[in-house]
């Protein structure tokens, strides 16, 4: 009876355990979700902007892992500098700009995406469209409009009483075709090609582009970009390689990234900046830090506009830091908001005079060249790699930066933060 007992005792604990045990296990199940649920979920519905980027400040970071700009530093057959631009669909404002020389079919439903020569106004479109050697029906129709400007050509040599049999103009014509992708590369001689402004010389066609201005995040306007193809020669013993129209496409990212072709990815550029931002001494009269004092803030940004002081998070990427002591020139830590501009910088390490009147800083005319290799010198000052690799640099300063930093430094949560990083909200 005894010994009965006992066992019914037993048994009762056993299934009071059995219970016990599930609901400890539901408890933390419940517990994890719920953990899941408000770090992880939640904060999306409450603000966006904290899993997006949001603010000048921060649109970069995000662009860090997703490069969009390539340039070559390889031969190319040719002496120009070349670059291959990374292409996306709603996020690239491209034009397709005809020059007295460089002519383009397309079938009428993309006409209106071109811009004939000579009209003033360039149109820009978000479409992923893409130039190639005219194929099929555009190569009849490629033909005829070649006769036609060959003949037009000579009717007015003939007009100026110039002679005419000699020489025949070598018109490039291309199709501009639906390439029906979201993304692509294509690839462009240096020059001028990667703009950073829209004024009113320019008109978006889209509807879908509800930016004005390219200087919006994300958006890269590229001038008639084609198609990236080419083939490969031999000089010597090494293998080359050259833009050719008519050979066979890049099959990725990662081939351009090849010994044949020698291209720099974006970030490797900015590492490569980094490098040169040590070696050219630019510490010795730049800082690279915004201090909590008042004036660090304000003057870089504004008083409406406040720059947050820098924070450990924005150098993660970096091998080398730069905070500095001395200021000769102005501190660089936010100079990828405050100058974004590529212009600007071009015709600043061309003649810091010139940007800047009675600037004491050294001119940079090393990081302007004819040659990818970055040899030589010329009178034009393309920019070369070194240039590239500096200007990508500097646009990190300031463009990775989070919310939650902003945060803090305001002793604010992040949503009034946001207003008063875009201006919506005046700081008390
Ligand atoms: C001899 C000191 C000196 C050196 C070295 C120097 N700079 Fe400067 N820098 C200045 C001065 C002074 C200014 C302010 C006048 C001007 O805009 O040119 C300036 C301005 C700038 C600006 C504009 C900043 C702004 O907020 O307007 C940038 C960007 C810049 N320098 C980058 C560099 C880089 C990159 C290097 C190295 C490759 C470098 N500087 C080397 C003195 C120097």
């Amino acid at each position: 009876m005894t010994n009965h007992h006992q066992d019914q005792q037993h048994e009762n604990w056993v299934h009071r355990l059995d219970r016990s045990a599930l609901w400890t296990l539901v408890g933390v199940i419940f517990l994890f979700s719920f953990a899941v649920v408000i770090t992880l979920i939640a904060p999306r519905y409450v603000d966006s902007t904290w899993t997006s980027p949001s603010s000048p400040y921060q649109f970069q970071m995000y662009e860090i892992q997703d490069p969009n700009f390539y340039l070559s530093s390889a031969a190319t057959g040719g002496v120009d500098l070349m670059y291959v631009h990374h292409l996306k669909n709603d996020f690239t404002l491209l034009s397709f700009l005809e020059s007295q020389y460089l002519r383009i079919v397309a079938p009428p439903e993309l006409e209106r995406f071109i811009t004939r020569y000579p009209e003033e106004k360039i149109k820009l479109a978000s479409h992923l469209l893409l130039l190639r050697e005219p194929e099929g029906e555009m190569r009849q129709k490629a033909d005829h409009l070649r006769e036609d400007l060959q003949k037009e050509w000579t009717a007015k040599r003939k007009e100026e009483g110039k002679e005419t049999g000699l020489e025949k103009i070598n018109y490039q014509i291309f199709e501009l075709y639906d390439p029906k992708l979201t993304e692509a590369f294509s690839i462009e001689p240096a020059g001028g090609i990667l703009q950073n402004w829209v004024d009113a010389n320019f008109e978006i066609i889209d509807e879908s582009v509800k930016q004005p201005y390219h200087q919006d995040y994300g958006v890269v306007y590229v001038q008639n970009p084609r198609e990236f193809r080419f083939s490969t020669f031999h000089y010597g013993h090494d293998e080359h390689w050259r833009y050719d129209p008519m050979g066979r496409p890049v099959k990725n990212l990662e081939e351009l990234k090849q010994p044949l072709f020698g291209f720099f990815s974006r970030k490797e550029l900015i590492s490569f900046g980094e490098h040169i931002f040590a070696i050219e001494g630019c510490w010795y009269c730049h800082t690279d830090q915004t201090r909590t004092l008042i004036q660090d803030v304000v003057l870089n940004g504004s008083d409406s506009f406040p720059a947050p002081p820098s924070s450990a998070n924005e150098y993660i990427y970096q091998k080398i830091t730069f905070p500095g002591t001395r200021r000769i020139g102005p501190d660089l830590s936010r100079v990828g908001v405050k100058r974004p501009s590529r212009d600007w910088h071009k015709s600043h390490f061309w003649a810091p005079k010139t940007a800047s009147v009675g600037s004491i800083m050294p001119a940079f005319q090393h990081f302007f060249d004819n040659d990818p290799r970055g040899t030589g010198r010329s009178a034009m000052g393309i920019p070369n790699h070194q240039f590239e690799a500096i200007y990508q640099y500097l646009m990190t300063k300031g463009t990775r930066i989070t919310p939650p930093t902003q945060a803090w430094w305001l002793g604010k949560d992040p949503i009034q933060t946001k207003e008063i990083i875009e201006g919506q909200r005046k700081l008390q």
